[in-house]
């Protein structure tokens, strides 16, 4: 059973998510770790699905007055394209749309525009790189 769990920092849960996100961003995509692992951390609301006490997928929501950022949405390798991210998201949206939230931002990576517009959000502006990978920015009014 998948359980979701959300939480800022300090947290028992943070070590394993790190790790998956380290795993995910730096190992798989080569992400400088330097980069990865940064203040936004401290600051935001961490939302992962737990499965056997292990994190399956995580993301992070930085928010700021009625804006919010969502980031570093991950999916462990062997668990991708069964709908887990699309879920996670979902539960980011939902949090947004009940905290008064009025639009969420995020930088995409290119190759994965098509997974947020399944969820209603919109590029905005031109490509731009992140990190040597080149993103976009989306937006979905909530
Ligand atoms: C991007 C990511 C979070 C997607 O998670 P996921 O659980 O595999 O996604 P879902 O199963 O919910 O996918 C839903 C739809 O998004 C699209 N999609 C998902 N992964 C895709 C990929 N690698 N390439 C193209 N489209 C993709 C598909 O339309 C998919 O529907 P389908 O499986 O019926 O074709 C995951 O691939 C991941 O962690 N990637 C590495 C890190 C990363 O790129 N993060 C995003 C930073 S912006």
């Amino acid at each position: 059973m998948m359980e979701l769990v959300s939480f800022y920092l300090p947290s028992d849960y943070w070590e394993d998510v790190k790790e998956l996100r380290l795993r995910v961003f730096v190992d798989e995509m080569d992400v400088p770790s330097e980069l990865e692992i940064d203040e936004g951390d401290q600051l935001a609301l961490h939302f992962a699905f737990i499965e056997n006490g292990r994190p399956l997928a995580t993301l992070r929501i930085l928010e700021e007055k009625q804006k919010a950022k969502i980031g570093r949405v991950a999916v462990a390798h062997s668990h991708r394209r069964q709908g887990i991210g699309t879920k996670l998201v979902q539960e980011a949206i939902n949090y947004c749309q009940k905290h008064k939230i009025q639009s969420i931002s995020l930088g995409a990576q290119t190759y994965i525009t098509d997974f947020y517009v399944a969820m209603g959000f919109h590029q905005q502006g031109d490509i731009f790189l992140d990190a040597g990978i080149p993103h976009v920015e989306m937006i979905l009014d909530v």
